[in-house]
């Protein structure tokens, strides 16, 4: 079976730092044989989260606009990779709209119960920041251990890179490029078992 696997980009910086590692990473998991789609959320519509709670009773968001594409999209795969950037000690704000939206997803699973057993979905989250602290990634991870379970993904890793400020200075950091391509390759591999805790990669 040739596993889906959707590329996002939380980023507004084409070719900028997480940008080159997702397509690295995406590289890495059509090399495993997978099927890959790359998507950058700066090229769609998506409003923040109204709070409105209709999804609550449907499980679907009410908004109407490009949200419903990217999230068609992200539950047929069976892998995601989700890059962004950190800004402020958290994720970018075009991540954080579209993660929100993901709250009719959270209400279909808990609200309404139901879930897609029986699918082995995967994802894994590349973040890059410009400083040396690394307690921004803790903001990540929690958001996206949350993000993960809400759309029924097994978190299965992350590629957090600090110290990278500049667009495409990631190309010069002696392992990152390589790291994210194996890290693709791995959760693409469709004979791999699912990870039991995220495989947690950080870099400086
Ligand atoms: C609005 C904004 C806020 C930022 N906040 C942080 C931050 O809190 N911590 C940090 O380490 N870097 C911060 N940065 C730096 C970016 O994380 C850094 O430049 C990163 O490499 C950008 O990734 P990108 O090229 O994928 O967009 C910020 C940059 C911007 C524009």
């Amino acid at each position: 079976m040739t596993l889906k696997v959707i590329g996002i980009l939380a980023s507004p910086r084409v070719n900028g730092n997480s940008d080159l590692l997702l397509r690295q990473a995406l590289a890495g998991a059509e090399s495993a044989g997978a099927q890959v789609e790359y998507l950058r959320l700066i090229d769609f519509e998506i409003a923040p989260c109204i709070e409105c709670n209709c999804c609550y009773k449907t499980g679907r968001c009410v908004v109407e606009d490009d949200y419903h594409i990217v999230s068609a999209k992200m539950l047929d795969a069976d892998r995601l990779i989700f890059a962004t950037p950190i800004f402020f000690m958290a994720v970018s704000a075009q991540a954080k709209a579209f993660i929100d939206r993901c709250q009719c997803l959270w209400a279909h699973k808990y609200v309404l119960k139901n879930t897609a057993a029986g699918r082995d979905r995967r994802a894994m989250v590349i973040a890059v920041g410009g400083s040396k602290s690394k307690k921004m990634f803790e903001c990540v991870r929690l958001t996206m251990k949350y993000f993960f379970d809400a759309i029924d993904m097994n978190y299965a890793a992350n590629l957090f890179v600090n110290k990278i400020e500049n667009i495409g200075q990631i190309k010069e950091h002696p392992s990152a490029m390589k790291e994210a391509f194996a890290l693709g390759q791995k959760l693409a591999d469709p004979d791999s078992e699912p990870p039991e805790k995220p495989l947690d990669i950080e870099l400086t």
